[in-house]
């Protein structure tokens, strides 16, 4: 029998890299798009770039997406592409609003297009949830985002359900909650965190700069959490899920972890810089994934306490590469 195509956009991201495994472990044909730049970003694929086929094409072009789709002829797609990072969204907002939600227009445009049979995952986010109305949030609750980034996730998180209901597609949104793994950007504060740890420990570094310590996520491991991207794809219908551990723990916590992991003292290196405050913070996220526990017969495998482990040793790793040459 034919091996099953997804598309992948954004498969040089984190969340791509992992989900490109994931399907190539299935056997899926696996391609993904990518957007040229002067200098290739492709490292975390280094492994199996050779049993990848990758495209060019871009969230901000439709004609790309749409000749695509026409090449590939996929079955499943996966759009996780986005200008996903919270601060830059202030810093370049009318950016972020073309990529994260009118890219999901027009991905679900070419596709409704091209093959309207095609099965179609939308990345929303935990983030949408923003100044949350009640605790833990799950598919009910109502959002409220604080970041134009949170508002571009609603934007594509709804019309992603609109194409369903208006065309009868089967598109399904994963409102994923923070999720991290050592293929983590480094600006984002868990790897911001442990690659500074694993520097300090070598003596590369001296200082980590952070802001808000009071912040509270309920982070989960990327690995665990692309499986519930094609679970979703797997089901008889369409629907929207939340994914999260349902354990909420303060950016502190995170420090404080990793820093131990190493025996160093926090109090030593760690210094509040006001500048990476938000305009906007959203303070506290943790989910309730009681719908795709039932459902999907999902459940999240590494707890907190690994995920530091793992994230510190990885940078660890790499930074005594670093150190020595
Ligand atoms: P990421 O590491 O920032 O990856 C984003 C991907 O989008 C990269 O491959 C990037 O390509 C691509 N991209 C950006 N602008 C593009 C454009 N104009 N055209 C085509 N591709 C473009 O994000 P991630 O952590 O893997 O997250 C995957 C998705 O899930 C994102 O949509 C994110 O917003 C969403 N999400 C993430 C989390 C989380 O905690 N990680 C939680 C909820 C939702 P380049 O490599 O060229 O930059
Ligand atoms: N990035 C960063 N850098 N965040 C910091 C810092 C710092 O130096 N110091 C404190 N924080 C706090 C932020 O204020 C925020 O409350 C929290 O750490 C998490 O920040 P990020 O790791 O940047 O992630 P995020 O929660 O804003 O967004 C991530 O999760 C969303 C899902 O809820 C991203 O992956 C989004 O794309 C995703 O949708």
């Amino acid at each position: 029998m034919a091996a099953r195509r997804a598309l992948i956009t954004g498969i040089t991201g984190q969340d791509g890299a992992y989900l490109a495994r994931l399907l190539l472990d299935k056997g899926y044909d696996v391609h993904g798009t990518v957007r040229r730049a002067s200098t290739p970003g492709e490292q975390r694929l280094a492994e199996i770039r050779d049993r990848i086929t990758l495209h060019d094409a871009d969230m901000l072009d439709v004609g790309s997406l749409m000749s695509v789709l026409e090449q590939v002829g996929p079955h499943e797609v996966y759009n996780l592409a986005a200008q996903s990072f919270v601060p830059t969204s202030w810093q370049q907002p009318l950016l972020t609003g073309e990529v994260t939600a009118l890219g999901a227009a027009r991905l679900l445009e070419a596709v409704r297009r091209v093959d309207p049979n095609i099965r179609y995952y939308q990345a929303s986010s935990s983030e949408m949830f923003g100044k949350v109305r009640e605790e833990p949030q799950r598919e009910t609750t109502p959002f409220w985002p604080r970041s134009p980034y949170g508002v571009a996730k609603m934007y594509a998180h709804w019309i992603t359900i609109n194409y369903r209901e208006s065309y009868g597609l089967f598109a399904s949104c994963g409102i994923l909650f923070n999720h991290e793994s050592p293929l983590r950007g480094p600006e984002f504060v868990t790897r911001k965190v442990t690659r500074a740890v694993a520097r300090i420990k070598l003596g590369l570094q001296d200082r980590l700069r952070l802001g808000n310590l009071d912040a509270q996520r309920d982070w989960g491991f990327a690995g665990d959490y692309v499986e519930a991207m094609w679970l979703m794809l797997q089901q008889d219908e369409p629907d929207d899920y939340v994914i999260a551990t349902g354990e909420k723990h303060t950016v502190r916590e995170f420090v404080d972890l990793a820093f131990a992991r190493v025996d160093l003292d926090p109090q030593r290196y760690v210094e509040i810089d006001p500048n990476l405050l938000r305009p906007a913070e959203v303070n506290m996220l943790v989910g309730d994934a009681s719908k795709a526990r039932a459902r999907l017969g999902w459940q999240p495998r590494v707890c907190f306490a690994d995920l530091v482990a793992m994230m510190v040793d990885a940078d660890l790793e790499q930074a005594r590469r670093e150190a020595s040459g």
